[in-house]
């Protein structure tokens, strides 16, 4: 069966046929507008600039990823409707909509956050030549502890089975992404942070600095990182009051950063797999891709010692998944397409702050 999908939640305006057979998953199309370029200038995303671009690239994005395919065999259409930028959200959902009503296709309304959890699903590694990720909706993974990690959030979630979710723990202020993009600001770096900060930390030694590691003992799964930030705040600017900051400063500045986020996401979630014994890790959203981080995480399941770990299999999004994309809201689509869980056009809406799952008492 056939997918389109549509995802416009924060400043990537993406769209993308999917193929699904069993298992299976073939991308037949992806189109992604990003409009990193265009935040840079402001140090972020401005929510107006935002959702004008979105109105300005969605139908051209929509057009390319649906080319020369036969309407007649799209079977459904899924839109990320939540949570995100309102107006940002609103373009894609009111695209959908419409598209929905004139082709008479159904709607399946998507979260965000469910998105980056099937994105991390997937195993591209096994059919790169031919794109064909493998879902594992046949196969039981769960129950599931996902480290949700992005510029919007920073979330443990356990999920006992298909679109079952519970909220384990949540940033009680920034999130992962945001403290690297804050970051990043205070260095002089360029927007987004999370990028500029991994690519200067490789030559940087992570020691030289001792930043705080918010919340790590707390009894709790939430997560802190306004005061890591505060904290880089003062150290640049006594820093700066000595000397003019070195290179070789600015690199271990930034390595000290990427290994403080790093060692309070690694003890968090190893803490939860402790309680949640789950049976797969699932690790996604954009700070995903940080390479100090995936080669770490991998490092301690492998090597912890707590039997929760022997037989925990880890599922690291693929690296092409891990940013905002369509791709993820088809894969999420599908799910609810076998539940046949649609919505309708008339009264489907956008909602900003949705969470995904009720918080479990820790
Ligand atoms: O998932 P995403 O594309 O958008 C949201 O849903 O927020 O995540 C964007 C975030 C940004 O904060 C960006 O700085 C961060 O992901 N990011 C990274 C890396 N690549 C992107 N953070 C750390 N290391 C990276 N390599
Ligand atoms: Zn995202």
């Amino acid at each position: 069966m056939k997918l389109l999908s549509i995802e416009s939640s924060c400043d990537e305006t993406s769209s993308a046929v999917l193929e699904f057979n069993r298992d299976q998953v073939k991308v037949l199309s992806l189109a992604t507008f990003s409009q990193a370029k265009i935040h840079r200038q402001y140090g972020g995303v401005v929510p107006e600039v935002a959702a004008r671009n979105h109105c300005l690239n969605i139908l051209p994005v929509i057009e390319k990823v649906v080319g020369r395919t036969d309407i007649e065999k799209i079977k459904a259409i899924a839109v990320t409707n939540r949570p995100g930028l309102m107006t940002s959200l609103m373009v894609g959902l009111e695209t959908a909509k419409v598209l929905s009503y004139a082709w008479n296709k159904p709607l399946i309304a998507v979260n965000h956050l469910e998105g980056h959890i099937y994105a991390g699903m997937m195993n591209a590694e096994e059919d790169k030549k031919n794109e064909i990720l493998h879902a594992p909706l046949q196969k039981n993974i769960f129950p599931a502890v996902c480290l949700i990690i992005s510029g919007g959030h920073t979330e443990l979630i356990l999920m006992k089975a298909h679109g079952k979710y519970q909220l384990i723990g949540r940033t009680r202020d920034d999130a992962s992404g945001e403290c690297f993009d804050k970051c990043a600001k205070i260095l002089g770096l360029p927007y987004p942070g999370g990028p500029a900060i991994s690519c200067l930390a490789k030559a940087g030694n992570s020691d030289k600095h001792d930043l705080p590691r918010p919340l790590l003992s707390s009894p709790n799964f939430d997560f802190s990182f306004s005061g890591l930030k505060t904290a880089v705040l003062y150290l640049h600017r006594d820093l700066k009051e000595k000397a003019q900051i070195s290179q070789t400063q600015l690199q271990n500045l930034c390595a000290s950063i990427e290994q403080a986020i790093v060692d309070v996401l690694i003890s968090k979630t190893l803490k939860a797999i402790e309680k949640f014994k789950p049976k797969s890790l699932i690790i996604s959203g954009g700070v995903a891709a940080n390479q100090r981080l995936r080669f770490q995480f991998q490092k301690a399941v492998k090597i912890g010692s707590d039997p929760s770990l022997q037989n925990l299999s880890l599922y690291l999004c693929p690296l092409s998944l891990c940013g905002d994309n369509a791709v993820m809201i088809g894969l999420a689509g599908y799910m609810h397409w076998l539940k046949n869980d649609f919505v309708s056009w008339k009264d489907v809406r956008a909602y900003p702050s949705e969470k995904l799952g009720l918080k479990i008492k820790s």
